[in-house]
């Protein structure tokens, strides 16, 4: 077993079966590996000292090229929103019109602010974007193995891109799907392009990226990393899957939402702000 399956964040509903998983990955080799990972809060901290961290849409909700007065709204859709995202008594399909209620909010007053694309890398540098710690490791060494990393979010791509590129970490094999920006030819916002990835729809947004997943068809092996349970049809585009190890960050409303944790992801990672789980077992899978 992986030493750091017994670190104390780890909770496992069925510790053997996640055990078979991962020796029959490691028979399949590391050629026939990728890794589908969200990126809000599973790629970066959920909290560094106390204080939360930003998801892309926050980056953007508190800079400095939004006005008070959109800053007050954005932070009133999030307090409407967030709480109804992680509320554990409500059903998916209770949620999902709420969501993308949010989302559509949030982008069109995004769009009224005129943002400038050249700006972008100042408002990501200024921000307290945080990636995991073990964020390096893990980044440089899907690359060094050659296993492609899919950053499948519902987040703003731009910024996502951003963030890693500025971490050093956006390497030739990621691969990302999220919304883009839509920018007129002086480099204003003008919309998101095409379809709204919300946090409930990634099955969806996996079977439009059909030319990707045939890439990728001779690996038919998968780590998803996510920290919602909409992250679990990322994989829902992969051809012939073989094996899936379902790995999820539980952050936030622990105690409510810790069986429904349990009863989905293989392994769950309970506050834990690191990658070491994912890392220890990219070094075991290579
Ligand atoms: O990358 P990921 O798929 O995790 O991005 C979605 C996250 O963005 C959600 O968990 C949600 O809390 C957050 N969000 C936000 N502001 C919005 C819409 C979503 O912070 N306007
Ligand atoms: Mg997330």
């Amino acid at each position: 077993m992986i030493p750091q399956l017994t670190n104390s964040s780890v909770c496992m509903r069925d510790p053997q079966r996640v055990q078979e998983i991962l020796e029959a990955m490691l028979k399949a080799g590391s050629n026939t590996v990728q890794v589908i990972s969200d990126f809000d809060m599973t790629l970066t901290r959920f909290a560094y000292n106390g204080k939360r961290c930003p998801t892309c849409h926050n980056i953007l909700d508190n800079c400095k090229l939004i006005s008070n007065d959109c800053k007050e709204e954005l932070k009133e859709l999030l307090n409407t929103y967030y709480p109804i995202e992680i509320d554990s008594s409500r059903s998916i399909a209770d949620k999902l019109p709420l969501m993308v209620e949010w989302w559509t909010k949030a982008h069109e007053l995004l769009v009224q602010q005129k943002i400038k694309k050249d700006l972008l890398a100042i408002v990501v540098r200024d921000s307290d974007a945080r990636l995991r710690d073990g964020y390096q490791l893990l980044f440089d060494h899907l690359y060094e193995h050659k296993i492609p990393l899919l950053i499948f979010s519902a987040g703003i791509g731009d910024i996502l891109e951003e963030v890693i590129r500025q971490a050093g970490v956006f390497h030739p094999n990621v691969k990302v799907i999220s919304n883009y920006m839509d920018f007129d030819e002086s480099g204003v916002l003008r919309a998101f392009k095409g379809e709204l990835i919300h946090i409930y729809n990634k099955r969806e947004g996996a079977l439009l990226n059909t030319d990707h997943f045939q890439e990728l068809r001779t690996r038919t092996n998968v780590l998803l990393l996510g920290d919602s349970l909409g992250d679990l049809t990322m994989a829902d585009g992969v051809q012939d899957m073989e094996n899936i190890l379902k790995i999820g960050f539980l952050n936030d409303k622990v105690d409510e939402r810790k069986q429904s944790y349990l009863d989905s992801y293989d392994i769950v990672l309970v506050k834990d702000e690191t990658l070491e789980v994912p890392n220890a077992i990219m070094r075991y899978l290579t």
